[in-house]
């Protein structure tokens, strides 16, 4: 059933539908963008284009992050989230494996089922696929180097307008056969006032809070002891912008919301304060993609004269494409 079909059948079953579900329906449903089958996703010929699928020295700089920390790791084990075509993985395993260094196991957290067959098709490797972050299992003898590339900029937000000292939520409805936003009253105002607290809000500011982020994060906290390294890059900020961040692609082109249902990649700026916040034990790094490279490029790489190699640093670390050098960050942290 098209995607369409299905918000209108929760519009007219409960006079309106939130923004997380709207984006998580066109995201996540069968027929949705993630699941859709087609020739090509994340690629020059698909909808957008990623680091990892520009050049393997995003990857190779993840590892230099990690090899900095862990000189000499016996085992390692790979967690990806939000793989895609699984392209990071191939570089990384390819980098290690030419240091030498064992990978005991890969394990993906991959929620779409069109990826989780091209990847089957596409890497040799067993790959461990994971419903659930907590079903990870690791060894003793391991450690965990787990990240991700534009992994939670995909997971769904609610959004929320301040209005005379209380939050409302924005919701979508349908009046005389148009698409239309609402604001309606939510029983979480006093708990986002009190949760978002440092911050101050004037009428009309907007608030993006997601339950599921918040979710994912305490999962991950409770599988992060010790032997670990984690490092995630992402679009999105360190102070709330209070505007949306919703991002609406397809085809490479920005599209607006309700210009089209099918075939439409949404996409939320990420809350890099949150995430600080919840790993602040382990003193999270954060960085902004332009400094990844600067900093971890390793050696072998930053002083070259090819033309391929130089177009690449370039893209990954300056503005010329999607703002890749200052509006992608990385926030990184481990411990052993
Ligand atoms: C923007 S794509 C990035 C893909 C890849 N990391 C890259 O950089 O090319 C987001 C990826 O996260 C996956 N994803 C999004 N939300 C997810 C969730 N809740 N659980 C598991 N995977 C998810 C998507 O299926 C997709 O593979």
């Amino acid at each position: 059933m098209p995607i369409k079909t299905k918000v209108d059948k929760i519009i007219k079953s409960i006079g309106s539908i939130s923004i997380q579900d709207f984006i998580e329906l066109s995201n996540f449903d069968n027929e949705g963008f993630y699941n859709l089958n087609e020739k090509s996703k994340i690629s020059k010929n698909g909808h957008f284009i990623t680091s990892p699928e520009i050049t393997p020295l995003y990857g190779y700089s993840l590892c230099k992050q990690f090899t900095d920390v862990y000189s000499n790791p016996s085992k390692v084990h790979l967690l990806e989230l939000g793989p895609g075509n699984g392209t990071l993985t191939k570089d990384i395993f390819n980098y290690l494996n030419k240091q030498n260094i064992t990978i005991s196991r890969i394990s993906f957290l991959e929620k779409s089922s069109y990826f989780k067959e091209n990847i089957k098709k596409k890497l040799s490797y067993d790959i461990n696929f994971l419903d659930h972050i907590k079903d990870l299992s690791i060894n003793n003898d391991e450690i965990l180097f787990i990240y991700s590339n534009e992994f939670f900029d995909a997971i769904s937000s609610k959004q929320y307008v301040f209005s005379d000292k209380n939050f409302y939520e924005i919701r979508i409805t349908k009046k005389n056969g148009e698409y239309t936003i609402i604001y309606e009253y939510t029983a979480l105002s006093d708990y986002l006032k009190n949760f978002y607290s440092e911050y101050s809000f004037k009428n009309g500011d907007i608030l993006e809070h997601s339950g599921i982020l918040l979710n994912y994060l305490e999962d991950l906290n409770s599988i992060l002891k010790k032997n670990f390294f984690f490092t995630a890059t992402d679009y999105g900020y360190q102070k709330l912008p209070k505007k949306s961040t919703l991002r609406i692609i397809s085809n490479h082109q920005p599209i607006k919301l309700f210009d089209k249902f099918e075939n439409v990649d949404y996409s939320f700026g990420v809350n890099f304060e949150l995430i600080k916040k919840v790993f602040n034990k382990f003193n999270p790094n954060f960085m902004s993609q332009k400094e990844l490279i600067k900093n971890f490029l390793p050696e072998e790489f930053k002083n070259t004269t090819e033309e391929s190699t130089l177009k690449a640093k370039k893209i990954l670390s300056t503005d010329i494409f999607f703002d890749m050098g200052s509006s992608f960050n990385n926030i990184s942290f481990f411990s052993k």
